[in-house]
């Protein structure tokens, strides 16, 4: 058993029989990709709404588990999970930034799914206990983070359809690269007509597998047709750009203001895209979250009024969109590459998260 922690809960250690050699382990460091990769260990929290609920934590080998194949999650989707990063400061030393607001977003996630709330302190304690084993595992390479990919699911094993009665809480981290194969570069968007991500009442702001899924199929389209990523539109005029399958958009024009798609349900409220609405108003840039139609998109891109595109995310970071591909035809943003404000804001924020440029918001936690 640890020491008491802040949450409340002891986390029983379960010792690693046979955990990755250093030197196998910094070789997979040099070049991780993204989510390919998986260190040592993870956290296991068991819940059972009969034993009052939260109530069994342990911190052991990363292993396969066993699930009943009755599971609600394997029938009914119940599930949630977040992702979040762990930084390698210039001393050494490794920071999140702004877990608090991960925490917060899954038990928003967790409610909207019918699921149990984990205490954040709880969700908080699991990444500290994770990290602080698996510290070695954090590439220190440009673009190099520790992914964190905490998540929950139904476990009982009952086929009715109602809320479950047992969870599991599980969190596994991945050494990462950039998310893109290409690196930064700008990225070619692919608009579905013939698919929507969310409607309105529906799980578009929960972060919810179900979620990925259906995008799946657009983004295959996307493909077919060159395209990296997809771009959804509302699902009822089909007119609003909504986000891409996980990272939201932001539109810089040339008279200093920023539009993004407000978060009426639909959309992820991402924490990347909420830092940013921060950054860019500190650079003096009037920030609107507000509806932006597919066809001013392509007028204000046409015309030049449009000077930049971003896609930005936890995982994608900030990524200029470069080209768009619609049923009317191919558009380009400015000049098809990475615009000014684009790489500003990218290397302002990931200074932040590196601990290169001072935090003056008190978003990074140090670990
Ligand atoms: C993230 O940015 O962390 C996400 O969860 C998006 C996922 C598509 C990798």
């Amino acid at each position: 058993m640890t020491p008491f922690n802040r949450a409340g809960m002891d986390f029983e250690h379960i010792p690693h029989p046979a955990p990755v050699p250093g030197e196998t382990r910094q070789q997979a460091l040099l070049d991780p990709g993204f989510g390919k990769l998986f260190t040592d260990h993870m956290v296991v929290i068991d819940y059972d709404a009969d034993k009052g609920g939260w109530h069994k934590a342990t911190l052991g080998p990363r292993e396969p588990i066993s699930l009943d194949p009755a599971a609600a999650v394997l029938h009914y989707a119940q599930e949630i999970f977040e992702g979040m990063k762990a930084y390698k400061q210039g001393d050494d030393s490794l920071a999140l930034f702004r877990p608090e607001q991960n925490a917060r977003r899954f038990n928003d996630s967790a409610r909207r799914m019918a699921m149990p709330e984990l205490p954040e302190e709880l969700f908080l304690e699991s990444i500290r206990q994770l990290v602080a084993i698996d510290r070695d595992w954090v590439p220190t390479i440009p673009d190099g983070a520790l992914y964190l990919r905490p998540f929950m699911f139904a476990s009982e094993a009952f086929l009715g359809v109602r809320p479950a009665r047992q969870y599991k809480y599980i969190l596994i981290a991945s050494p990462v690269g950039g998310y893109f194969k290409g690196g930064a570069k700008a990225v070619k968007i692919w608009v579905s007509r013939n698919y929507t991500r969310a409607a309105p009442g529906g799980t578009g702001a929960a972060k919810t597998g179900g979620n990925y899924a259906a995008s799946l199929v657009p983004q295959a389209e996307g493909i077919e047709h060159g395209c990296d990523q997809v771009v959804f539109l509302d699902a009822v005029e089909k007119k609003w750009i909504e986000e891409l399958g996980g990272m939201n958009l932001f539109f810089v024009f040339d008279d200093g203001s920023v539009i993004t798609p407000p978060l009426t349900g639909t959309i992820l409220p991402g924490i990347t895209r909420d830092s940013l609405i921060q950054l860019l108003r500190e650079e003096g840039l009037t920030v609107r979250e507000e509806p932006y139609s597919i066809d001013q998109w392509r007028a204000d891109a046409t015309s030049g009024r449009l000077l930049e595109t971003m896609a930005c995310g936890t995982a994608a970071v900030v990524t200029p969109v470069g080209t768009v591909l619609g049923p009317d035809g191919e558009f380009h943003i400015g000049s098809g590459g990475t615009g000014q404000i684009t790489n500003k804001i990218r290397e302002k924020l990931v200074g932040i998260q590196k601990g290169a440029v001072p935090d003056t918001h008190g978003w990074t936690v140090k670990l």
